[in-house]
C-alpha cells in the first residue's frame, strides 16, 4: 500500500511510479487514518518536505494510521533540495507506535514553494533529470526488501523551524490568502485542498460566490498552484500564472478530492 499526501503532484508521480513498479496500491494519507491497513505487507508513505521537516498536516495523519508492526514500512520524501528532518521525525512517530522503519530516501524535485519565495518553480524542471536514476535506486533495493535509512545528518535548525509557533509563524505569513476580486468562484480550490480548508460563500456584491479559507491550512500551496484566476497571494505576493506549477505527469483531476 503506498500512501501520499501531494500538493502540486511531485509526491503522488513518485508514489505512482512506487506502486506500479512494487504492485501494491495507492491511497491518499488524508483517507487513510482510521482504515484497519494491518493485513498490509508492505506500507510506503510519500510526501513532502516542509521547512525541512513533515508538512504541518501529516503527524497527526501518522498518528491516525492503523499498521502492523509486521509490516515493511518505508518512507520517499519529494524536496526541492534537503528534506532535512523529515525522516527522523517520521522515525520517531512510527516508533512510538511500535512502528519500524526500515526504508527511507529523498527525491529532488521542483520546489514548489518557489512562489512563496518569488522564484519560479517551473525553471527547476531539469532537476528531473537525476529523478530516473534515483527512482530505479529506490525500486530496486525496495524490492530487496533492503532495510536502510538513507538520510542526511540530524539538523537543529530544522529541528527549530519544526517547533509549533515557528510552523504557526510559517502559516501565518505564507498562508494562501483569496483575492475576492479576482475569484470567480469555480471551486477548484475547494476540490483540491487536501485539508478541505476553502469553502464557497456569497461574495460580498452578493452576485456570485467566492473562495474562503479557513482554519486549517497546511500551507502546501495546492490552491495557489491550481488557481485559474491567479487569485490566491502568499505572503502578500501576488500569484503569476508561469509560477504556478505542476508536475508534468500529473493532471489537475488526479489531484482533486472530491
Ligand atoms: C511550505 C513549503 C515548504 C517547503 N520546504 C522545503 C524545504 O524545506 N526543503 C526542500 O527541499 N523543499 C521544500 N519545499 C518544496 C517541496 O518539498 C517540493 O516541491 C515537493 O516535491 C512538493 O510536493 P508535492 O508536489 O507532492 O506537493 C517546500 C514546499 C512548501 C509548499
Amino acid at each position: 500500500m503506498l500512501l501520499y499526501f501531494s500538493a502540486t503532484g511531485n509526491s503522488l508521480a513518485v508514489a505512482r511510479q512506487l506502486a506500479e513498479a512494487l504492485n501494491e496500491p495507492l491511497m491518499p494519507l488524508v483517507d487513510a487514518a482510521g482504515v484497519d491497513l494491518t493485513n498490509q505487507q508492505r506500507i510506503g508513505l510519500v510526501f513532502p518536505s516542509y521547512d525541512f521537516n513533515l508538512p504541518p498536516a501529516v503527524p497527526a495523519m501518522i498518528s491516525g494510521l492503523i499498521i502492523s508492526p509486521r509490516s515493511y514500512v518505508f518512507t520517499v520524501v519529494t524536496c526541492g533540495s534537503m528534506a532535512g528532518n523529515c525522516i527522523w521525525t517520521l522515525r520517531r512517530m512510527l516508533r512510538e507506535k511500535g512502528i519500524v522503519l526500515a526504508y527511507s530516501h529523498k527525491v529532488s524535485v521542483p520546489d514548489n514553494s518557489a512562489l512563496a519565495f518569488g522564484r519560479n518553480p517551473n525553471r527547476q524542471l531539469k532537476k528531473f533529470q537525476y529523478v530516473p536514476a534515483r527512482m530505479e535506486q529506490i525500486i530496486s533495493e525496495l524490492k530487496a526488501g533492503s532495510r536502510t535509512l538513507h538520510y542526511s545528518w540530524f539538523s537543529l535548525l530544522s529541528w527549530l523551524l519544526g517547533r509549533p509557533a515557528v510552523t504557526r509563524g510559517m502559516i501565518h505569513c505564507m498562508g494562501p490568502k483569496v483575492n475576492p476580486a479576482k475569484c470567480t468562484g469555480c471551486g477548484i480550490c475547494t476540490r483540491v485542498c487536501p485539508m478541505d480548508n476553502i469553502t464557497l460563500q456569497p461574495s460580498a456584491a452578493g452576485n456570485q460566490q467566492t473562495a474562503v479559507t479557513g482554519n486549517n491550512c497546511t500551507v502546501c500551496l495546492a490552491c495557489v498552484h491550481a488557481c485559474s484566476q491567479q487569485a490566491f497571494t502568499t505572503n502578500g505576493l501576488q500569484t503569476c500564472k508561469e509560477r504556478q506549477y505542476r508536475n508534468p505527469q500529473i493532471q489537475l483531476k488526479d489531484l482533486l478530492r472530491r
